[in-house]
């Protein structure tokens, strides 16, 4: 991937940048000993939008920028990563929020036919239009904090035409962002009204029609399902997954987040990217993830939201090494939450996250979790200059303060946006 950005002028290289930023700390969040892989004081160089050079200022090599910025002393960070994120959806579910704490059970509410499905009925009632319009504000919500990468999901269509329409709407929010979409087809959320007694006939759709639709339109990057008593069974899923493999598609699979129903070890068997939720995640599930080098995604606001009291997984996580990410999880039921900044504080507190955790698991595993770990997610040479640029004095604060916005540039691809 690494061009050579040098020309040579007598005995010395002569370096040829677009861009310069000097004077600033850098946290690149490479995997090492150094905590945020931190480089006070620093500098880094961007030439056609990847990172050219990247070190102390005091070790600048000679160049000819076309342009030179100094920072003055703020930090810059990868730019984050929600890499779990169900933005697409008409409607809201604040009238379930009040029954839940009332004393119904999510599982409950979703059982007599709301939940999920209440979505699904917006969802399939409102057009493109307005999907596009509300969508797009949620996103900008995320990129006003720093986000640079999002993914976005399907799943509250449920047939044919609605999936597509929601996959349509996150491939026009991918050229129309100024920071990436990452599409996933979650065909498999839940079981519509139209299948109630036939769950089985309704994977058949997804993986004979929908699957195939969804791959011949270039709309999913990835696959995704819902693994629970609520949703679908780990021999169901094990077909979506197959099918999604013959056609290429990386898998991704919301496991044991309310009952351990084997989702990790699934997930693990496709060598899927990540498996979210894992409240129920057994001890064979971790080391079946640790083996296969899937990614746990937490998704503290859906804990939150649902009282869940049972933790993750997370000293296991980190006795077998497996990389953790964190995400919004937003959505209007589960997880009303549209802030990556706030999710990282929530699991400092829910889950005991450290900070240096937290930013990682928004940015270098994120970006892992997504597929994406060799283009992004860290401060390295070669990466694309995806800058979150802050007016912090520690990378810490960016996991400890809610509701300030320390943001003070976003760059993609070495672009301001
Ligand atoms: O990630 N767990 C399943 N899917 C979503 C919830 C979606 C919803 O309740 O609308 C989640 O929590
Ligand atoms: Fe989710």
């Amino acid at each position: 991937m690494l061009r050579s950005f040098a020309i040579r002028a007598g005995d010395k290289q002569l370096h040829k940048w677009d861009l310069l930023l000097t004077d600033t700390h850098i946290a690149a969040m490479t995997a090492g000993e150094l905590p945020y892989g931190v480089i006070k004081d620093g500098a880094i160089a961007i030439a056609d939008g990847r990172i050219a050079w990247i070190g102390p200022n005091q070790d600048l090599p000679e160049n000819t920028a076309k342009k030179t910025r100094s920072l003055a002393g703020k930090w810059t960070t990868p730019a984050l990563i929600d890499c779990h994120t169900h933005l697409v959806f008409a409607g809201d579910r604040a009238r379930e929020f009040e029954q839940r704490l009332n004393g119904a059970s999510y599982a409950e509410i979703a059982a007599a036919g709301g939940g999920i499905m209440s979505t699904v009925n917006a969802t399939r009632d409102a057009n493109f239009g307005e999907l596009l319009s509300q969508t797009k504000r949620r996103l900008d919500v995320l990129q006003a904090e720093g986000c640079g990468t999002v993914e976005i999901k399907s799943g509250y269509g449920l047939n044919l035409a609605t999936e597509l329409t929601m996959l349509e709407v996150v491939r026009e929010l991918g050229n129309r962002a100024e920071i990436s979409v990452v599409s996933t087809f979650l065909g498999a959320h839940t079981v519509p009204i139209e299948f109630k007694n036939d769950s089985d006939g309704y994977i058949d759709l997804v993986c004979n029609e929908m699957l195939p639709a969804v791959h011949e339109k270039k709309l999913a990057d990835a696959v995704d399902a819902f693994c629970e008593t609520i949703a679908f069974s780990t021999a169901q899923l094990a077909r979506v997954f197959s099918k999604a493999q013959d056609l290429s598609l990386p898998v991704k699979l919301h496991a044991d987040q309310l009952s351990d129903g084997g989702g990790a070890a699934l997930a693990a068997e496709f060598n899927a990217t990540s498996a979210d939720h894992l409240e129920y995640t057994s001890a064979a599930g971790v080391s079946a993830l640790a083996d296969a080098g899937t990614v746990a995604v937490m998704l503290p606001g859906a804990f939150l939201t649902l009282g869940e009291t049972q933790l993750p997984p997370i000293e296991q996580f980190r006795d077998h090494n497996v990389p953790i990410a964190i995400a919004t999880d937003c959505n209007p039921g589960s997880s009303p939450i549209c802030s990556l900044r706030t999710t990282m504080a929530l699991a400092t507190s829910l889950f005991k996250l450290t900070p240096e955790e937290c930013l990682a698991g928004v940015t270098r595993n994120a970006a892992t979790a997504l597929g994406l770990g060799s283009d992004r997610g860290t401060l390295e040479v070669g990466k694309r200059a995806d800058l979150a640029i802050w007016d912090i004095n520690h990378p810490q604060v960016l996991s400890y303060w809610i509701g300030n916005n320390e943001l003070s540039e976003l760059l993609i691809a070495g672009m301001p946006v």
